[in-house]
């Protein structure tokens, strides 16, 4: 009689969009695993076609898309592939968002307005995503938008362990450029020795995108090397008005420390041009070489995505790697 056989062990892949192949393949160098060869292109009218060119069967799949300009493009990739490997039977499907787009409309700030960040988790449910993983969301909650378990990772332990071998922690100030973000500023002082902590008072215009007034510094930051951190910096104008005040109110130096190098528009002039000593980020996003400069200083994430996807697939901890840190 022959021997059915069957294999009950799960088999990691990994998928990349056309977003930022680059970090998707660190990611799987750092986990010795091939990225499944894939064909994507546009269609004349924009429309995008996707076909995985192995089989994806029985698959444990982490579909690895950074939501870079042009977002809308990113992000319909990136549900097409889903639906794609859900059509084809994975086993289990992973959005990799390491930046996930549409984070900040995470409420109505005003009446007949989007909460577009609920929308994109909805849209990834419907594709077929069974789990969620990203770094530093705009917001906490927004967890809770997804119908699903959340692998929600921090760039903190990566960018505070290199901001705290540059500078003299007994003169640190750790700034908020918003009092939105003074609790992770705490966090930040809390892994630095114990740093003062300063937050600016800003406040927006919700009919005028990307466009922050500035108000004062709350805190003593006179004297001090102040770290400005944020999960973001888009155009630059939130982080270089708070250079700004920073030094008018006798910073001796500041530092931006931020997760997503979102870097549009006049960004990277602005920071070219601003009193800051030092611009630290992370590569969720690809940063163009046009958008460098001498003063800025790119961590790499990849070893975290890949740490995190090793623990999602092995059913360890992902928690375990921010022990004392998130
Ligand atoms: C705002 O709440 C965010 O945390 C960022 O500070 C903001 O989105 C950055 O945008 P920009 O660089 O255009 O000021």
């Amino acid at each position: 009689m022959n021997e059915l056989r069957l294999s009950s062990e799960k088999r990691l892949r990994l998928f990349t969009g056309r977003g930022f192949p680059e970090l998707a393949l660190e990611v799987a160098e750092q986990l010795d695993v091939p990225i499944t060869p894939t064909s994507a292109y546009d269609f004349a009218n924009g429309e995008i076609f996707v076909r995985f060119e192995e089989s994806v069967r029985g698959c444990d799949a982490f579909v690895i898309q950074s939501h870079t300009a042009p977002v809308n493009k990113q992000i319909m990739e990136q549900l097409i592939m889903v639906d794609a490997l859900k059509r084809a039977s994975a086993k289990r499907i992973t959005v990799v968002a390491p930046f996930y787009g549409y984070a900040r409309q995470d409420k109505k700030h005003r009446g007949r307005e989007p909460i577009s960040a609920r929308l994109m988790a909805d849209l990834f449910k419907t594709a077929g995503a069974d789990r969620l993983m990203t770094v530093d969301l705009h917001t906490a909650q927004i967890q809770g938008f997804f119908d699903g378990p959340v692998d929600h990772l921090f760039a903190l332990p990566l960018l505070a362990d290199y901001v705290g071998k540059r500078v003299n922690r007994s003169k640190l100030a750790i700034v908020s450029p918003d009092s939105g973000r003074v609790r992770v500023a705490e966090r930040w002082s809390d892994l630095l020795g114990g740093a003062s902590i300063a937050f600016i008072h800003k406040t927006r215009d919700p009919r005028i995108p990307n466009e922050a007034i500035t108000g004062k510094v709350v805190g003593d930051v006179k004297g001090k090397t102040c770290v400005v951190i944020d999960d973001m910096i888009d155009t630059a104008g939130t982080i270089s008005k708070a250079v700004d005040a920073l030094i008018d109110e006798g910073a001796s130096e500041v530092i931006i420390a931020a997760t997503h190098a979102v870097f549009s528009g006049p960004a990277a002039d602005r920071l070219r041009n601003s009193k800051v000593s030092e611009v630290v980020v992370t590569n969720t996003l690809p940063i163009a070489e046009a958008n460098r400069f001498d003063k800025l200083t790119v961590l790499s994430i990849a070893p975290l995505i890949a740490r995190a996807v090793k623990e999602v697939f092995e059913d360890g901890s992902v928690t375990s790697l921010f022990d004392g840190h998130s």
